[in-house]
């Protein structure tokens, strides 16, 4: 739209477009979130067109002085954005008609909304994976607190939920450090495509304007101006980037949701949530319900369904601009704001639960969890071969059940029975804490190791 209300294109398309696709195919409502990125790009823009001669002085402070005004405008929300205007891009310029007059048609020389757009997109984009990787940071530190605290903490550790192995509380939550550096690196590795300048591609071709794409490259803070003009304005590839490593993190913050739903339940009360992370029920008084957990797990579901929406829009798309690209901001900011909202509820979540310690120790001592150690014990003291040592442990599993014993229960003689060449110093194999201990290989549940990868992570 001009300053006579009709858009830039009114001389050429005479006809009304139709008022239904006016409104819905807007995106000014969406796309106004980037407003200062636009509004900076563009005074980097002309700064660039003017010292390549390309407009003058006058005309370029002119643009500038009227850009920050609008800037100050959008921020004190004196600023109306309408639908009409199609986009943030167009609203701009029509504004700065209105505020410097005719000279406000010299900002777009060189450039298409086609660059202008993935300008303010990628810095908006650096900017946000940027504010992730310190929510992450954080989440890790939140996490680091509680292993330290629970280095002793001995749970049952399950495979298919049932008794596997005990281990270290500590060693539970540290998983999930592993899996958030994962996600902080994902997130770092979009940046080299993140950090190429698109501006000076224009609509798909480049310019015939001596433009310096890289002056404006540094100025803005990317590193190198992207190699090929079409592929430029086609390319969508870094917001796929951003979407699969958002899923991957927001599905390891609902693996842990699902964790503690579970281990939170009546079956297993493992742990406690406290009253400012549960709602209740409207028909059970006794109700103290999980739903934040239940909210991170859920949320993972429109990651996914955004990264899909993205693949299925850019599969076949020919090469260039297609209004059919439009829909990025959108599914870019809704999984930005999930994940983000998502980081910090579990942050949250993190600080405000806590270890039944005693049920801990209670269930992890149930279902034969020792049998690995005892089967190794026979490996290590009888020199028997592992699966020999397997068979035989599973002979004393089986004797157990039938007589109804837990393993600290059976005396030498039993044993002996079984096994004859087995020595007193079994009995140490049947303590949880001992198992435990005993995992002293790299990465694995010893008290020892919890230690040194807590140190490692803090260094990090
Ligand atoms: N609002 C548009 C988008 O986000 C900007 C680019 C428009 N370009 C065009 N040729 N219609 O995709």
């Amino acid at each position: 739209m001009n300053k006579k209300n009709k858009p830039v294109w009114g001389t050429r398309i005479k006809g009304k477009t139709s008022a239904i696709f006016e409104k819905i195919s807007s995106s000014i409502y969406i796309d106004k979130r980037l407003f200062k990125e636009d509004i900076h790009a563009s005074i980097i823009h002309v700064e660039m067109l003017n010292r390549q001669k390309i407009i003058n002085f006058k005309v370029k402070n002119k643009i500038i002085w009227g850009l920050k005004k609008i800037q100050n405008q959008i921020i004190k929300k004196k600023y109306e954005f309408d639908y009409k205007d199609e986009d943030i891009h167009m609203s701009i310029e029509k504004k700065l008609f209105e505020i410097i007059g005719e000279d406000a048609g010299f900002i777009h020389t060189a450039r298409s909304r086609n660059d202008q757009v993935l300008v303010d997109f990628k810095i908006w984009m650096i900017n946000s994976n940027l504010r992730l990787i310190k929510m992450l940071d954080q989440t890790i530190k939140n996490i680091l607190r509680i292993a330290e605290k629970n280095i002793y903490t001995v749970m049952p550790g399950f495979t298919h939920l049932k008794n596997a192995q005990p281990i270290s509380f500590a060693h539970y939550i540290l998983a999930y450090v592993e899996m958030f550096e994962r996600d902080k690196k994902r997130l770092k590795r979009n940046f080299d495509s993140l950090y190429e300048n698109p501006l000076g591609s224009g609509a798909f071709s480049g310019t015939s304007f001596n433009i310096d794409r890289n002056f404006t490259t540094k100025k803005l803070g990317f590193k190198k101006p992207t190699g090929n003009s079409i592929d430029t304005v086609s390319d969508r590839d870094f917001v796929l980037d951003f979407l699969y490593a958002s899923s991957v993190c927001a599905m390891h913050i609902s693996r842990f949701a699902e964790e503690f739903i579970i281990w939170n339940s009546d079956a297993f009360k493992l742990i406690t949530l406290n009253d400012s992370i549960v709602t209740g029920s409207s028909i059970m008084p006794q109700k103290k319900n999980p739903d934040t957990l239940e909210y991170l797990r859920g949320k993972v579901g429109n990651s996914y369904g955004n990264l899909f929406s993205m693949l299925t829009i850019l599969k076949g798309l020919p090469l260039s601009y297609f209004k059919d690209l439009q829909e990025d901001k959108k599914i870019v900011f809704e999984t930005y704001d999930n994940l983000s909202n998502s980081i910090k509820i579990f942050n949250d979540v993190l600080k405000n639960f806590t270890i039944n310690k005693k049920e801990m120790l209670e269930l992890a001592d149930k279902g034969y969890i020792t049998a690995t150690d005892l089967a190794d014990y026979f490996v290590k003291e009888l020199n028997y071969s592992f699966r020999k040592s397997y068979q035989l442990t599973a002979k004393i599993v089986n004797y157990c059940e039938k007589n109804k014993k837990f393993f600290s229960d059976l005396s030498i003689q039993e044993l002996k029975k079984i096994e004859p060449n087995i020595k007193d110093n079994v009995i140490k194999v049947f303590d949880i804490r001992n198992s435990v201990n005993s995992k002293k290989s790299y990465g694995g549940t010893s008290f020892e190791n919890i230690k040194k990868m807590i140190r490692k992570y803090r260094n990090a």
